[in-house]
């Protein structure tokens, strides 16, 4: 039965079956959300890619739709954008009937057996009924690149101030910004990136977006990097500066991470949202062992939505994320208590009957703290404050089945939390049948990473080498999706 086997993801979204990699096309339309995305219904590793499609209403419970984008002769389906052409610049739908236009690279693998440079290609596909049925464009592909091998997943979106289409792609080592007024014919305006941000491997997945900060407006690059990320794998960066339609500039000048968990990639936001809100979606896994991961008949799930903002520390921009508002739709409060008292050294354990699908929340001081998670067959999932370092960390090198990928449980993740500036840690930690996302202080680090306990956790061990005050403890039980 799907949706119930083991490692099944129970509030975050899998396909019902097979390879699931970057989520696609995302895009608000007459009240439903579309998620599209990487796709290959044919086995549960990578393959001849297609764009899946699934649905919601509210972010939190999605539908599975019919496969939207089938490879064909000019390549693979790569990642891409979607966006509604509500003025009917591109010509293909009507004012009245605006249409959905996706955006996305062909992976052209006659071409990449022949050695050849120019693999990649943009192209265009519009869906005039809401995202069900899909044409793709006559002329494509309509953005080419004949000396660049990497080169694709562009992100597409309307700027208002200079009423133009944008979009952003990348290419090799850097992005590129093109303008455009009608979707097909697209002009190269400037490229970001050569000598800044972490190169570990190519750049991926960019997106460009507005948050504002106080009275100020700024722009956010996010750009995905395979590897480089900074506990070893696939990660996304970001950059905060200014866009004037053309150019992205900014003054920053170190790596910026959207997560400091393994398990967050690719992730970008929905587009024709409501100005003030943007909605980013993950792949909640990572390359270095994404396709060997102990699930049967499906692979992967994405990120819990995530609502973005900007914050201003010690005169840097930092990019938060927290889960959607309407992810408490599915918590049932179970256990709470105003104040758990935690003596020094003595442990305070807390039985419940699975930990992995709940969201456990308190305050407290930033003092040492570890939670350990565990079940009654010895895996364990370890979480460690350590004051002096200023340092968190994630510990699943005995969080159940390990042994699948090299780099899964190498090593201990570790954060040192230099943004944290007030003497409270607020924890919002959301565990899912096979995955933990940590949320600290609203959002300001975030930490997102698959586990495989061999049993679901039933107990949680509370360890401080101080007296220490767990403010507003509260254990919520998840409700499932699916059923
Ligand atoms: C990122 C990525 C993209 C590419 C897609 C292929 O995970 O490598 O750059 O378009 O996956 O499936």
């Amino acid at each position: 039965i799907t949706y119930k086997e083991p490692f099944r993801n129970q509030f975050h979204f899998s396909p019902e079956k097979h390879w699931m990699n970057d989520p696609n096309g995302m895009v608000f339309y007459k009240g439903i959300y579309h998620l599209f995305y990487q796709y290959y219904p044919d086995d549960i590793v990578w393959g001849p890619m297609h764009w899946g499609h699934a649905t919601s209403k509210d972010l939190v419970h999605w539908e599975n739709k019919k496969t939207a984008l089938f490879p064909d002769k000019l390549g693979y389906i790569f990642s891409g954008s979607a966006v509604i052409d509500k003025e009917n610049f591109s010509g293909l739908g009507t004012k009245e009937n605006p249409p959905m236009v996706a955006i996305f690279t062909y992976h052209n693998m006659e071409f990449e057996k022949a050695k050849k440079i120019n693999t990649q290609t943009q192209a265009l596909a519009y869906s005039l009924d809401e995202g069900e049925t899909w044409t793709k464009y006559k002329s494509n592909p309509i953005i080419n690149n004949l000396d660049k091998k990497d080169f694709r997943d562009p992100k597409c979106f309307w700027n208002e101030s200079t009423k133009e289409w944008n979009l952003v792609l990348v290419a090799g080592d850097r992005a590129q910004i093109y303008t455009s007024k009608n979707l097909l014919n697209w002009k190269l305006e400037s490229e970001f990136g050569q000598n800044i941000g972490e190169h570990g491997g190519v750049w991926e997945c960019p997106d460009l977006f507005k948050l504002k900060i106080n009275n100020e407006e700024k722009w956010v690059l996010l750009i995905s990097v395979n590897p480089g990320a900074p506990n070893g794998g696939s990660g996304t960066q970001y950059f905060v500066g200014d866009f004037d339609g053309k150019t992205f500039t900014t003054n920053q000048k170190d790596t910026k991470w959207l997560d400091y968990g393994a398990d967050n990639y690719a992730g970008v936001t929905f587009s024709n949202l409501p100005e003030d809100e943007r909605i980013l979606v993950g792949w909640m896994s990572n390359w270095s062992y994404g396709q060997k991961t102990p699930t049967k008949n499906w692979r992967s799930s994405m990120t819990l939505p995530r609502q973005l903002s900007l914050n201003k520390i010690n005169d840097q921009y930092i990019l938060q994320s927290t889960p959607v508002n309407s992810f408490e739709k599915l918590l049932k409060k179970d256990y709470s208590k105003a104040v758990l008292d935690i003596k020094s050294n003595k442990k305070l354990q807390f039985d419940y009957p699975s930990l992995n699908e709940s969201q456990i929340n308190f305050q407290t001081k930033a003092e040492n703290l570890k939670l350990v998670f565990y079940n009654d067959v010895k895996d364990s999932l370890v979480l460690n404050y350590i004051k002096n370092k200023n340092e968190f960390s994630v510990d699943r090198t005995h969080s159940g089945i390990i042994n699948f990928g090299e780099n899964f449980a190498t090593k201990v993740h570790t954060t040192v939390l230099k943004n944290l500036i007030s003497d409270q840690i607020k924890y919002q930690i959301i565990l899912d049948r096979s995955s933990i996302e940590i949320f600290l202080n609203d959002g300001l680090y975030s930490f997102t990473e698959q586990i495989f306990p061999n049993k679901p956790y039933n107990h949680l061990k509370i360890i401080s080498e101080e007296d220490l005050k767990l403010k507003d403890f509260k254990v919520s039980a998840v409700n499932s999706i699916w059923n």
